[in-house]
């Protein structure tokens, strides 16, 4: 698929840059064209020879070299990218490229090139999760820039945390999907609810639960770059997501209201929105005041969004649990007549509400059990595709 592409494979300064050398061979045996360029920090980690030996082309190191034949080696590196990809993306680059900064060849081939720009970043969890470093992701994804989110795992400094490069097949699907190699979602119409419901018992509080929606927008994004058509009914506001048409709800019932006007004609339901089960009977017209030592609230059942959208869509729940994970998802798999049911251990450390990864098993309705790792909301989210379009 990724013949006659050319990717520009852009190295940077991590532990992680002899990773790129089997990147690179991969990608030159898969038929792209590659043409590396690294930064000065990286040349300390691997030599331009290992990259120039595996893809049998010189390496651009620095802005200075005159070109061979007179081209300005950014403006044309820039110009024949069908995609520019950073692996390893070091927190320094990232920001270099937040902010506009173009002082070495690979910050301004990528100032310079119209092609789409991949981001696999690879450091220390700390400077990884570190406001700035995030802060600066945000605004590159604003920017439509794919980040590859790093893996959580053991890292280089001794430390467990997310901040080891994505796996080599995570960054080829990432290059396969920007240039079109693969959309296998297009087509599929899909759904995905986001965020935690909130019930108002009066004009200014409400009963509502920890969820960030960030399980749901990464479901609603990873589908979208996989060419679905997608619909993300969020109770929370997080990012701009362009290709995904987003609708703003509060409550369970304006949620249950979209999701029915949503799913009319879609093929897939996924429930990541932690919905309130009970809501204030009565909602007061102006704010209750403070008279008694106690305030008793009257709470009524929600409606059940899950059991109430019928039809031949394929309905996909999440299980938040703090105990018998396996057992209570199963329960909620057969009570609300699932296909899948994500059983969500949300007492694991890095898992759960408002972290960036998750812990996770799918459980089919027809009791098979895939266990998955700690592993980043998207990728979580890229196994919960890769089983829909299994079964589809
Ligand atoms: O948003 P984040 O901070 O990223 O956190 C993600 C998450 C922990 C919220 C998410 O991964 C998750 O587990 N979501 C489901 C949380 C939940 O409320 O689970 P539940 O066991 O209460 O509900 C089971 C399923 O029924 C869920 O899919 C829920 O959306 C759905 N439901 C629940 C109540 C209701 N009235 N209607 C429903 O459809």
């Amino acid at each position: 698929m990724l013949r006659e592409k050319t990717v520009v494979l852009g190295i940077t300064g991590s532990i992680a840059a002899y990773k790129a050398a089997e990147l690179a061979s991969y990608l030159t045996q898969a038929g792209a064209k590659v043409e590396t360029v690294m930064t000065e920090a990286a040349q300390r980690f691997i030599s331009p020879l290992t990259l120039q030996s595996l893809n049998h082309r010189s390496v651009a190191c620095d802005m200075w070299t005159p070109p061979e034949n007179f081209d300005i080696t950014h403006v044309s590196l820039a110009q024949i990218a069908d995609v520019v990809l950073i692996a390893p993306a070091t927190a320094n680059i990232i920001a270099k490229l937040a902010h506009g900064l173009a002082d070495d060849l690979l910050s301004s081939v990528v100032l310079a090139t119209q092609a789409p720009v991949i981001v696999a970043p690879a450091m220390n969890s700390i400077m990884y999760l570190n406001q700035a470093t995030q802060e600066n992701l945000a605004l590159l994804k604003k920017r439509g820039y794919t980040i590859v989110e790093p893996e959580v795992g053991r890292l280089a400094c001794n430390e467990q945390g997310q901040g080891r490069l994505a796996a080599l097949d995570t960054i080829v699907s990432a290059i396969d999907r920007v240039t079109g190699c693969v959309e296998d979602m297009a087509g599929l119409k899909v759904v995905v609810t986001a965020g935690g419901t909130r019930e108002a018992f009066d004009p200014v509080r409400f009963i509502g639960n920890r969820s960030s929606g960030k399980m749901g927008y990464a479901l609603a994004e990873s589908a979208m770059q996989r060419g679905a058509e997608v619909t993300l009914i969020t109770t929370t506001e997080l990012k701009a997501l362009s290709g995904v048409q987003v609708r703003y709800v509060e409550n369970a019932e304006q949620m249950l209201e979209e999701v029915k006007k949503a799913t009319e004609d879609a093929a897939v339901l996924v429930m990541a929105a932690a919905v309130a089960d009970y809501r204030p009977k009565k909602v007061a017209q102006s704010k209750i005041k403070k008279t008694k030592d106690t305030l008793l609230l009257e709470l009524e059942r929600t409606p059940d969004i899950l059991s109430e959208i019928k039809g031949k869509l394929l309905r996909i729940g999440f299980a938040a649990e703090t105990d018998d994970l396996v057992h209570n998802a199963k329960r909620k798999l057969s009570g609300k007549k699932l296909d899948l049911i994500v059983a969500n251990d949300v007492s694991a450390q890095g898992s759960g509400f408002g972290a960036d990864s998750n812990k996770v098993i799918l459980i089919t309705r027809d009791g098979k059990e895939i266990e998955l790792p700690l592993m980043s909301k998207y990728e979580v989210s890229n196994k919960i595709w890769d089983w829909v379009i299994n079964i589809k």
